[in-house]
């Protein structure tokens, strides 16, 4: 218990699969939590199911500059400090060849696990001033190639980048920077994933990546959520620039 105590983390993603598993465990560990997601419906949705009173939530698209900068005023006016970021927010896109692959969609993943990652880092980051960490959602896909995930796969691989870089601009600050890859989550955007590969047979989709990790099942939100809690805790203190693979073995 307190782990985080009086630490004020930002989840962004927050009203999604990841987010809210996090935002129900960080509290539990003392922290002030805010959630920033897309619509204040799915955030107000999602602070009902974590019903903690050290949380609270702000209405963000992650991949504008000016929302980033409304994230960060938010925070500071409510609890004047932050310790933690976790970004997080994604999107997965389309299944598709890069040959076919919509040229629209190519640049709302860009948009939002790249650039959101590289404006959160941007307008977060320097505003916390007593050191801290912050945690980035790559993925499986940041590390190995899928076919048919072009935009996906180049925004996660990307932004290991935008760690290493931020790992090592932010150090003499006492900030540490770290990615988080999860293998196939056990939540909504696995079931849109799963239709978008095959809309007649889901459960085929699903067998094959369950069969793709030597555990042999999906990977539970709440176990990014503990991986989150180490690298925002003191437990990792010397640990920063680093990937951190939940996979179950899928990348072995
Ligand atoms: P999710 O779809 O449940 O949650 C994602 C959340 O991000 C949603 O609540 C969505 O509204 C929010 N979001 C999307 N665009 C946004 C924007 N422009 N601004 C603010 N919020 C925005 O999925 P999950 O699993 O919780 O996703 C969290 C992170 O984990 C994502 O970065 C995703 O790419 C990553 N990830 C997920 C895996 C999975 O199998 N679910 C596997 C590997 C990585």
């Amino acid at each position: 218990m307190g782990r985080l105590k009086d630490k004020v983390a930002i989840i962004t993603g927050g009203a999604g699969g990841i987010g809210i598993a996090t935002a129900k465990l960080f509290p539990e560990q003392g922290a002030m939590v805010v959630i920033a997601d897309l619509s204040k419906e799915a955030l107000e949705k999602a602070s009902l199911e974590i019903n903690h009173e050290n949380l609270s939530y702000c209405v963000v698209d992650v991949s504008k500059p000016k929302d980033n900068e409304k994230m960060v005023a938010y925070t500071l006016e409510v609890h004047n400090k932050i310790d933690i970021f976790f970004a997080n927010a994604g999107i997965e896109g389309t299944s598709k060849p890069i040959a076919e692959y919509p040229d629209d969609i190519f640049d709302s993943v860009i948009d939002v696990n790249l650039k959101g990652v590289w404006y959160g880092c941007k307008y977060v980051i320097p505003k916390m001033k007593a050191g801290g960490s912050v945690m980035i959602t790559s993925s499986v896909a940041g590390l190995k190639g899928f076919a048919g995930l072009g935009a996906y796969v180049s925004s996660k691989h990307a932004i290991i980048g935008i760690m290493r870089v931020a790992a090592l601009e932010f150090a003499s600050n006492k900030i540490r920077v770290n990615t988080i890859h999860p293998g196939p989550v056990n939540n909504q955007m696995m079931r849109r994933i799963e239709k978008d590969i095959s809309p007649e047979n889901p459960e085929e989709v699903i067998n094959g990546f369950e069969a793709a990790v030597p555990f042999g099942r999906y990977v539970e939100s709440s176990e990014i959520a503990d991986m989150a809690l180490f690298l925002a805790s003191e437990d990792s203190k010397m640990v920063t620039g680093c990937m951190h693979i939940v996979d179950g073995g899928m990348l072995v």
